[in-house]
């Protein structure tokens, strides 16, 4: 399972000076808090280990639909090369996270123990038309037509339980799938589903 998140730090509610300690004391644990004091830039560490829960959370939901966001709950630990972990203390569950980011976004996903790093594919975009939802489906679809070898008109995105789902020629596709939006920019990130799980799906 796969989970990502984009921030897009031009946007004004990535703006640190809206947010109050109360915020950090309340979302980040003593650590993270710690690494967000002794960074060079602050702010921008502030939003990584923000986008390494809100990924984390997306796949612990898929693996659990009682999960909640709790985002202290989710302890991240970011190294140097841009890779990283997060923890739950109630699950000891550990979801390996990558981020990428330029100078006015960043992304993060996460996957479930066990699976493959480089299986992952995503990609981030634009939003366009003013429709943030609907420009993440149609970057992960335009993305992903080639690999399942079918046409972008043969693939649509769904939900489940507010979800995604990607849906082949009326059928769940073989890719688990995560769609994040924030501010101008959207992003997807999909992982090839083990066999037993699609035909179950
Ligand atoms: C998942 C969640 C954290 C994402 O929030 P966000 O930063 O506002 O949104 P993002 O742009 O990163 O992601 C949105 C996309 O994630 C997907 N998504 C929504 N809920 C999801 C979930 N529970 N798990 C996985 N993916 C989810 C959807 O595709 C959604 O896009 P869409 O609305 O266009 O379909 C938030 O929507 C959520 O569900 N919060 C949890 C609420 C909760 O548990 N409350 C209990 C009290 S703490």
């Amino acid at each position: 399972m796969v989970g990502n998140d984009l921030v897009d730090l031009a946007d004004r509610d990535a703006d640190s000076r809206t947010f109050s300690a109360r915020f950090d004391l309340r979302v980040f644990t003593d650590a993270e808090r710690a690494s967000i004091r002794a960074h060079t830039d602050p702010a921008r560490q502030r939003w990584r280990l923000w986008a390494g829960k809100e990924a984390a959370y997306k796949v612990a939901r898929k693996l659990d639909a009682r999960t909640v966001f709790a985002p202290s709950r989710f302890a991240v630990e970011l190294d140097q090369r841009g890779s990283g972990v997060a923890r739950t203390g109630r699950t000891g569950t550990v979801y390996r996270l990558w981020l990428t980011e330029t100078a006015s976004r960043i992304h993060v996903h996460a996957i479930s123990p066990g699976a493959d790093p480089a299986a992952v594919v995503w990609a981030w975009g634009p939003v366009r038309a003013g429709d943030p939802s609907r420009s993440a489906r149609e970057l992960a679809i335009r993305v992903l037509a080639p690999r399942l070898r079918a046409a972008a008109g043969e693939l649509e995105v769904g939900r489940a339980d507010r979800i995604p789902v990607l849906w082949l020629r009326g059928a769940p596709a073989s890719l688990d799938l995560s769609l994040s939006h924030h501010g101008g920019w959207v992003a997807f990130a999909a992982l090839p589903r083990p066999c037993r799980q699609a035909s179950a799906a």
